[in-house]
């Protein structure tokens, strides 16, 4: 069964919109997201012009801001300071990766993490480690949004994440391990010097695979009945396309499609709910700038 991103991105979509009905009717303003954009990257310009476009679809407030590709990091890091001191913005995210001569950590700490909406920030990283309330990171987020919505059993079974980048993997890996639904995996992170790599991605029941790798996992390396959580979109050329590429994820979607039980396609998979959940989480922080006695009827 293919797990439809889409279809689950409409749904909470919906919700976010009812979200900001609720607001309104309270006399309170729309959570409102900023974006900072450095320079032209291709990949970086359509998750940007997405994630803005999602905002004013639901009735969200949205900035974006363009900086050029040589903005020098002092310029960046005002930037940032001025969303961080604006209080009609709720929350801030710098779109990765930054050119080079950028120091991609210092941007992340810059950003207070009450704002911090990527979850990016090493207090709300330390925060999502202890299992406290934080801003959990939008593609893991989006991914356990997907595995309660289709209502898929985790508890006991084998969850097999590939990769252990900062914001995907390895949260991806804690949240699967914790004490609560989806969860209760017994849970093993591979990535590039795992030994034998096959032997674990065989016996997953679930398998979250983050590598960036067009098609690395194939239908031999996939046990019959699991779970499959396709992360990667990566642009391959392809001439015979009018946009001069196609986008691929890490798995070979035709050939796994019939062995597992359930399986995210590229597009329309774990990119959508990523973008959802970044738009939960900017409700989140503005529900988190609310006095209680200024809502009623809200749900969250
Ligand atoms: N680059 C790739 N994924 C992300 C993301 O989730 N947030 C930001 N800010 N940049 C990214």
């Amino acid at each position: 069964m293919i797990l439809n991103g889409k279809k689950i991105a409409e749904e909470i979509k919906a919700e976010l919109a009812n979200e900001v009905r609720l607001l309104a009717a309270n006399g309170q303003r729309p959570p409102h997201l900023a974006a900072i954009l450095v320079g032209n990257d291709g990949a970086s310009e359509t998750y940007v012009a997405s994630k803005v476009k999602s905002c004013e679809t639901i009735g969200f407030g949205s900035t974006l801001v363009r900086l050029p590709a040589d903005v020098s990091e002092e310029q960046l890091l005002h930037e940032i300071d001025s969303i961080n001191a604006n209080d009609e913005i709720d929350g801030l995210i710098v779109q990765l990766p930054l050119p080079k001569h950028i120091d991609e950590q210092k941007v992340t700490e810059r950003v207070i993490p009450e704002k911090d909406v990527d979850g990016f920030h090493p207090v709300n990283v330390g925060k999502l480690v202890l299992g406290l309330p934080t801003f959990v990171s939008a593609t893991p987020k989006g991914i356990m949004e997907m595995l309660k919505r289709y209502d898929i059993e985790t508890s006991g079974k084998h969850c097999v994440v590939l990769g252990r980048s900062n914001i995907v993997g390895t949260p991806m890996a804690n949240l699967m391990s914790r004490n609560s639904y989806p969860g209760n995996c017994t849970v093993t992170l591979c990535h590039s010097r795992t030994k034998d790599l096959v032997s674990y991605t065989r016996s997953a029941d679930i398998l979250i695979v983050a590598l960036g790798r067009p098609e690395f996992v194939t239908a031999d390396m996939v046990k019959e009945g699991a779970v499959v959580i396709d992360v990667g979109i990566t642009r391959v050329e392809d001439s015979t396309n009018p946009r001069g590429y196609v986008l691929k994820g890490d798995v070979a979607f035709d050939e796994i499609e019939k062995k597992a039980s359930f399986i995210t396609p590229v597009p329309g998979g774990v990119g959508r709910t990523t973008i959802t959940a970044l738009l939960q989480n900017t409700l989140q922080a503005r529900l988190n700038n609310v006095k209680p006695s200024k809502l009623h009827n809200h749900v969250s």
